[in-house]
């Protein structure tokens, strides 16, 4: 019997976590926070978890310094999520990213010191994107962080404070650096559900730069295994550890675009090149060695299956994404001072 707090479980990752654990551990009690922002949704909590005793849902902000006391002193895991999460959103209106993502992470940092006593573990959510671009072939964890977009620094600035209050207070933190997911739930905004809901709506899929950026995409059920394997693994082996998750491999967006009109056959939907992302990563390629080597983890997905399934989703789901239809394309001035939709 566990209980875990989950930061953010309404959101895509989030919520895939949730519905994970509370289909594999029943017994375990397992409650959310999410301020619900225009990212996360109701619909994405567990079927039928509202009225049971082992689920409970708190409408919050993880700014909330009172809240956050009460509900990290009912867990004894912390997994935290919550975040503004979309790179290109930052690029125009960054505020909001630096008060959820730092300041956020403060709080609940704060939390998890003030309950030491009861709180096992916290696990920290960060990103590859701290990296920036590749300097090597395969990024293990002492990669340089070059953050490279207003949500990269914020993000950045959450790991590294979570870093030191594991160094100054010794809370009992895990870092986890996840790269790119992919998955069922996913908001519209992000580049994979983006290009498949332009098949589905027969549009073109469009392609920041030459679309050579490459990313490494991780199916977000690997992701969940992995923080399973990290919530249940011997503490001394995690604590303090920052941990990459991905799979070792990359592909460019074109090639994501590709494989997507591929798979989905299209009759109108055409690949269209716009401007390139101001702030762009070339390339991210995860080296995973460090949390295989400790808890015999690796990514169980290979790429296409995890994308038929992640088609087959938005295809039978379309109900649930028709509301985010009008973020799927934002403005941005480029840096040659053009105005264009992202
Ligand atoms: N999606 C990816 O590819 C990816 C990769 C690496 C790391 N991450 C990290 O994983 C975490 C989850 O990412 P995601 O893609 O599921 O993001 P998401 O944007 O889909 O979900 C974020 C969730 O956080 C909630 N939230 C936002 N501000 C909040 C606040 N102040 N208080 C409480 N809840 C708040 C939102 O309502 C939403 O439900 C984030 O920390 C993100 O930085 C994501």
């Amino acid at each position: 019997m566990k209980r875990i707090l989950v930061t953010g479980g309404a959101g895509f990752i989030g919520s895939n976590l949730v519905r994970y654990l509370y289909r594999k551990y029943p017994e375990y009690k397992i409650i959310v926070v999410d301020a619900l922002t225009y990212a996360g949704s109701i619909q994405n909590c567990p079927e039928n978890a509202f009225g049971s005793s082992t689920y409970e849902f708190w409408y919050g902000d993880v700014r909330n310094g009172e809240l956050m006391d009460t509900l990290v002193a009912q867990a004894d895991i912390v997994i935290h999520m919550a975040a503004e999460s979309h790179v290109t959103r930052s690029i125009y209106d960054n505020r909001l990213f630096f008060e959820t993502d730092v300041l956020g992470t403060q709080t609940v940092a704060n939390a998890v010191l003030k309950h030491a006593k009861t709180v096992e573990r916290f696990i920290h959510i960060s990103t590859s994107e701290v990296y920036g671009t590749a300097l090597s072939g395969q990024m293990d964890e002492d990669h340089q962080l070059n953050p490279m977009s207003p949500y990269a620094a914020a993000k950045c600035g959450a790991d590294r404070l979570v870093y030191s209050y594991w160094a100054t207070y010794d809370i009992p933190s895990v870092i986890v650096r996840p790269f790119n997911n992919y998955g069922p739930s996913q908001h519209l905004e992000k580049a994979v559900p983006r290009f498949i809901t332009s098949c589905i709506l027969e549009e073109p899929l469009t392609v920041h730069g030459d679309g050579s950026a490459a990313r490494d995409w991780l199916f977000v059920e690997d992701h969940c295994q992995a923080l399973d394997q990290i919530i249940h693994a011997p503490l001394d082996l995690v604590r303090g550890q920052v941990l990459n998750i991905g799979t070792g491999e990359h592909l460019t967006v074109l090639e994501i675009a590709e494989a997507i009109r591929e798979i989905m056959q299209p009759a109108k939907s055409q690949i269209e090149l716009i401007g390139d992302r101001p702030g762009q990563v070339f390339r991210h390629t995860c080296d995973y060695s460090r949390i295989h080597k400790l808890l015999d983890w690796k990514p169980s997905t290979p790429f296409r299956e995890g994308i038929v399934k992640t088609i087959e989703y938005f295809r039978q789901n379309r109900e649930w994404w028709q509301s985010q239809m009008w973020m799927r394309h934002i403005p941005i001035i480029t840096a040659a001072g053009k105005k264009e939709m992202h």
